[in-house]
């Protein structure tokens, strides 16, 4: 027997017990002829006392940090307690032990503050994990994905699983490719996500689908987004959009409860797509606080229901605002005594090519009802109040105004609006706040191609009132400048997405299930008949033989638990996962393969 207890599990309760750990060497401690070693293992740390006999023996074998280390011994009460331990009133006075295994020195150490950096941490993945910090996560990970399995399946929902070797799903990003060596010339894409098999499970009448799987997508990594992750998959027959709603806040409320213990009562705020982008310049806003974005200038065909406030602005001549497309602004709380050097610094934070603006305005409403701005010479102080006004500012806020092209500009004043939160504070990590964002638009406008892409996918379902507009416009986009006059910008889908903390945690949609419709969506993304066969044919097919009405979501299994457990970044929350570059680098993967493979292949390289 390797273990009577494991090395978490030890109290006071079990004094002069006779006891079998095993574990991980964490520290040793010399006091002249006894030692302390800390044992640690998956549950805990468990003290050990090495008396003088077991001296000779020691100096014979010395313990090195990580050693595994098997002792028998009694469980003492200590003289020198540690309340910071679970296990800290007690300690094993050893009456043998063995090295069940060496180990050589660590690159780094097994600590909650390990000394590790990134890639020593990654390459060393199998130590890092030993760690509490990632442990902790790994356990959230475990902790969501029970919960969510257990509520979908009390919900009817079947666990089915799909293939990975497959053919292309649309979901915005490049495939990853796998060759076939059956098939020579020719390659599987490993799946973007299952859409389309999850659908085809809709025709087969498996009504309530789920998978917890694993998508790949080659694109562009960010801190929550890695090549190959993690979805909650879902799908279901015979609903509405209210439907999934319901349905699935049911499921996130429940994981709140089941692994933060959190009771989320509230009811989960619904914002639509345009809502969002008018308040927040963002389509997946951080509701922990206010800070809205006023819109002082916009184009009118942007937000045709919205009244322009440009009056406030106009008649002074102020060229900034005067030639920009779009002027808006936000009242950051309590900070009017900012110094000149803090504008002078959040200035060059909207100057930085990542935000790209060319500069920043603000009004200082000081607590004495006066105000001052750098747009003193243009305006008033009657202009300024009034602006500061309609931003919703207090005496003693700050106004920071940005102006410039109008999709720029709604992105900067999002992005200025977060980071100035999070200098004051505003994130926390521990409070939590949902939101569905929904009425997604069904288009978006792909630049490189002047053509229309699929906003969420080409499956989604346009609202119903506005199938007609999509049918009787023609799709070919004559000025690109002014993309957003054409009547598919202005599409609606039956999509929404859920929103955690400004984290998208989520998305989906009410899908097309007739073929014809399908057919013409299809034709609408530049598809024509031909192409519709090659890559959907199957789904098209499909709809001939009874599709039932249907909608569902993924959501970002990672992301979820990243959020869960106080952190955007995914990565510390996969136990094998990709670095920026989607390198393994414990792996070393990707690598070459050998030649033999490319004959069997039948693949030769051409490098460029
Ligand atoms: P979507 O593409 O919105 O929808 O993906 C669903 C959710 O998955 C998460 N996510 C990611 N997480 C980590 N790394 C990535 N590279 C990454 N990409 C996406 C996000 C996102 O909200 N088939 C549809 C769902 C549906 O319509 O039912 C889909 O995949 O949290």
């Amino acid at each position: 027997m390797y273990r009577s207890h494991t090395c978490g599990e030890l109290r006071l309760a079990d004094n002069q017990k006779e006891v079998t750990l095993s574990g991980w060497v964490q520290t040793i401690r010399k006091f002249g002829s006894i030692s302390f070693v800390d044992l640690r293992d998956r549950y805990g740390i468990t003290q050990l006392l090495f008396s003088e006999n077991h001296h000779p023996q020691l100096e014979a074998n010395p313990l090195g940090r990580e050693f595994v280390l098997q002792v028998k011994g009694i469980v003492n009460e200590r003289s020198n307690k540690n309340p910071q331990l679970p296990t800290g009133d007690i300690e094993i006075a050893v009456s043998s032990f063995s090295i069940l295994n060496k180990s050589a020195v660590p690159p780094f150490t097994i600590q909650d503050d390990t000394d590790g950096g990134d890639d020593l941490r990654m390459k060393y993945r199998y130590l890092d994990l030993r760690r509490n910090a990632v442990k902790k996560n790994l356990e959230i990970r475990y902790s969501v994905n029970r919960s969510a399995r257990n509520y979908l399946h009390e919900n009817n929902f079947m666990d089915i699983e799909t293939p990975f070797l497959i053919k292309s799903t649309p979901e915005g990003a490049r495939d990853f490719v796998v060759p076939s060596r059956m098939n020579a010339g020719q390659f599987y894409a490993l799946p973007q996500s299952p859409q389309t098999f999850k659908q085809l499970l809709m025709v087969s009448g498996y009504d309530r689908y789920y998978q917890i799987v694993k998508c790949f997508r080659d694109e562009d990594l960010r801190a929550d987004r890695q090549p190959e992750f993690t979805q909650i998959d879902c799908e279901m027959s015979f609903v509405e959009q209210e439907d999934i709603l319901q349905m699935f806040e049911g499921l996130v409320k429940r994981i709140f409860k089941d692994v933060k213990n959190i009771d989320y009562t509230e009811i989960v705020q619904r914002m639509t797509w345009e809502e969002a982008m008018w308040n927040y310049g963002n389509d997946k806003p951080d509701i922990r606080f206010n800070m809205q974005v006023c819109n002082l200038k916009f184009p009118a065909h942007t937000f045709p229901t919205k009244e322009s406030l440009s009056a406030l602005i106009e008649g002074v001549a102020f060229p900034v605002f005067d030639n920009a497309e779009t002027v808006v602004a936000i009242a950051v709380p309590g900070c009017s005594e900012y110094s000149r050097k803090q504008t002078d610094e959040l200035t060059e934070w909207v100057k930085r090519p990542q935000i790209g603006m060319k500069g920043l305005a603000f009004i200082k409403c000081n607590a004495d009802g006066s105000f001052k701005s750098s747009m003193d010479k243009f305006y008033s102080e009657e202009k300024l109040k009034a602006m500061a006004a309609a931003a919703g500012a207090k005496p003693g806020d700050l106004v920071l105004l940005l102006a410039g092209a109008e999709e720029r500009t709604r992105k900067a004043i999002s992005d200025l609006r977060l980071y100035l939160a999070q200098t004051l504070g505003l994130r926390k990590n521990d409070e939590f706040k949902l939101l569905w964002v929904i009425d997604f638009p069904l288009f978006e406008y792909d630049e490189e191609g002047n053509r229309w892409v699929a906003r969420h996918h080409p499956f989604t379902s346009p609202k119903p009132d506005q199938i007609a507009t999509m049918i009787n416009n023609n799709p070919a986009i004559e000025n690109a400048a002014e993309y957003l006059k054409h009547p598919y910008a202005s599409i609606k889908a039956n999509a929404y997405d859920m929103v955690l903390n400004g984290n998208e945690i989520g998305g989906g949609s009410i899908r097309i299930f007739q073929r014809e419709l399908q057919e013409k969506m299809f034709a609408a993304l530049g598809m024509d008949a031909e192409e519709q066969q090659h890559k959907f044919g199957f789904l098209l097919g499909a709809f001939e033989y009874g599709a039932p009405p249907h909608g569902g979501i993924a959501f970002g299994f990672d992301r979820l638990c990243a959020l869960l457990g106080g952190s955007e970044g995914i990565r510390d929350f996969i136990a094998f996962p990709k670095n920026n570059s989607g390198r393994d680098v414990m792996l070393d993967a990707p690598s070459t393969i050998d030649d033999k493979q490319f004959e069997e292949l039948q693949i030769k390289l051409n490098l460029k």
